[in-house]
């Protein structure tokens, strides 16, 4: 074992791998299995004023005293505004297929209103530069980032901002529907809508399982209303959203309370939207359990219809898994963020449904490291959802935060998040051999990156990002990630990190202060 990744191209190129280098347990990865990394705009942009942009909801929560962690907001946040081309160059350095981001609603239509030229200049430079270095955009037009001026008029409690998102998409659509061909609308609603309208510890934070419904759902209808409008501008292009999925297990399947625990989690996060989309209906059983919230209120004739309309991709966010019991634990896991503000369960109508630790290991996050769990998602959702529709399956986030040191140089030897990666891919290749058609798996994320309510308390980043100076050095887990783009083979997760005897004569070459 003494590849040696010296120079960028190296690490692009298609390194011919020699039998010594493939270690017992190694898979070969499909070559038609796109591997690429995430980010989202608010979490790497800065750039706050801007070019005209103006604040959106994150910009006003981050800003609020006690709602971030250390009081953290994304003004400056990895400046990648500013940093772009480098930041592209070190991903092509790294031999990323593809690059999942987000555009900026109040950049490109600052307050929800008339379109901001320079504003999408700034997307249109970043998609060149990405299809100058041979890497596909997968576009998301909506991460959590509402314009502030559209909450004022009740952000998405309120019907009519589903007709503002569409003329946003539409404005991107008009100045990058040539060169972007695969379009998202939503990233994980449930998070819009329940972590920011019920649970308050996301924007806009407000405590309201009322408002979470009536969020849920107006979000699937801007989704649904988004689709058919890029729909009629051009039949061709790949369109569809990103949901983030639980793998919901009753603590004790022999108890019934346990169970209906487990179920009231799987709808509210899962079926809540997997059915509409793909079904064109609620689930019954969730209809149900919210009665007395007012969602059906918000439900008009014609939308489910309109949030049905048949996508294309359907992008997937796995984490972790939960057990689920009737009664709280004595020790339970703690991945809550609350900086002295109100907050409450993000599920509107749980009360009884707690999550119980298995004795996994865990992240920073203290979210369990449940690789199986996502083998088991991917088959559900192929068999359940998006088989019969004929979706194909992409996951867009699976990553992990820990607790990074770095070296006097800024080298991380990241070995737990190298084999969480490597252990995440089996899972899905595991998924593939079952016959699930997944088409590819993006990393969270690209870069160190401002965590939400965390702020830049925890660390998803296969890149590390000093936030003093700016400098990008990717961490083993990124040299690692690239020898197995490199070679199409995925050594074991505890087979040693291919990036550790490469970093010496590695490590610095992608960074350094990578400003443009
Ligand atoms: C997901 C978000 C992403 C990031 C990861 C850790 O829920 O989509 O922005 O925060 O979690």
């Amino acid at each position: 074992m003494t590849a040696h990744l010296t120079h960028p191209a190296d690490v692009r190129g298609a390194t011919p791998v020699t039998p010594e280098l493939i270690l017992p347990g190694t898979r070969p990865v499909p070559t038609s299995f796109v591997l690429g990394a995430a980010t989202a705009a608010y979490q790497i942009e800065g750039a706050r004023h801007e070019d005209g942009r103006r604040d959106s909801i994150w910009d006003t929560f981050s800003h609020t005293p006690g709602a971030v962690v250390d009081g953290d907001t994304g003004d400056v946040a990895c400046d990648h505004y500013h940093r772009y081309a480098a930041d592209v160059a070190l991903m092509r350095s790294l031999g990323l297929q593809s690059y999942r981001f987000s555009t900026s609603w109040t950049r490109v239509c600052p307050d929800g209103g008339p379109v901001n030229a320079a504003g999408l200049d700034f997307y249109e430079r970043l998609v060149d530069a990405l299809l100058e270095a041979g890497i596909a955009p997968w576009l998301t037009l909506y991460h959590w980032d509402l314009p502030q001026a559209l909450e004022h008029r009740g952000g998405w409690t309120e019907r009519s901002t589903t007709d503002r998102f569409v003329d946003y998409a539409l404005a991107v659509h008009d100045r990058l529907g040539d060169r972007v061909r695969t379009w998202t609308t939503l990233n994980e609603p449930f998070c819009s809508a329940f972590l920011g309208y019920t649970g308050g510890m996301h924007a806009p934070g407000r405590t309201s399982p009322a408002d979470g419904l009536a969020a849920a759902h107006h979000l699937m209808l801007a989704h649904g209303k988004a689709v058919q409008a890029l729909r009629d501008r051009d039949p061709s292009l790949e369109l569809g959203l990103t949901l983030n999925f639980t793998v919901a297990d009753p603590l004790d399947p022999s108890d019934p309370r346990d169970v209906d625990g487990a179920r009231r989690v799987d709808a509210q996060m899962n079926r809540i939207f997997l059915d509409p989309i793909f079904r064109g209906e609620y689930p019954a059983d969730l209809l149900e359990d919210v009665r007395h919230l007012g969602l059906e209120d918000h439900i008009m004739d014609g939308d489910l219809a309109v949030i049905s309309t048949p996508i294309d991709v359907l992008g997937v966010n796995y984490y972790n898994g939960e057990a689920i019991g009737h009664e709280a634990p004595a020790a339970p896991l703690d991945d809550s963020v609350n900086g002295g503000r109100e907050t409450r369960s993000p599920l509107p109508a749980a009360e009884h449904a707690h999550r119980h630790p298995r004795g996994l290991p865990v992240t920073d996050m203290d979210w369990e490291i449940q690789p199986e769990g996502l083998t088991r998602l991917l088959v559900r959702l192929h068999r359940e959802y998006a088989g019969p529709a004929g979706v194909a399956l992409h996951v867009t986030e699976n990553g992990a935060a820990f607790d990074d040191v770095a070296d006097d140089r800024g080298f991380v030897q990241d070995r737990d998040r190298t084999a969480y990666v490597r252990a995440h891919l089996g899972a899905v290749l595991d998924a593939v051999e079952q016959g699930v058609p997944v088409r590819g798996y993006f990393y969270w994320s690209l870069l160190d990156n401002f965590e939400w309510a965390w702020g830049y308390a925890k660390r998803f980043g296969i890149v590390r990002v000093d936030y003093d100076t700016q400098v990008r050095t990717p961490k083993a887990s990124a040299l690692d990630y690239a020898r197995i783009i490199a070679t199409r083979q995925l050594p074991p997760p505890d087979a040693p990190p291919t990036g550790i005897e490469t970093h010496d004569d590695t490590h610095d070459h992608p960074s350094g202060d990578t400003r443009t």
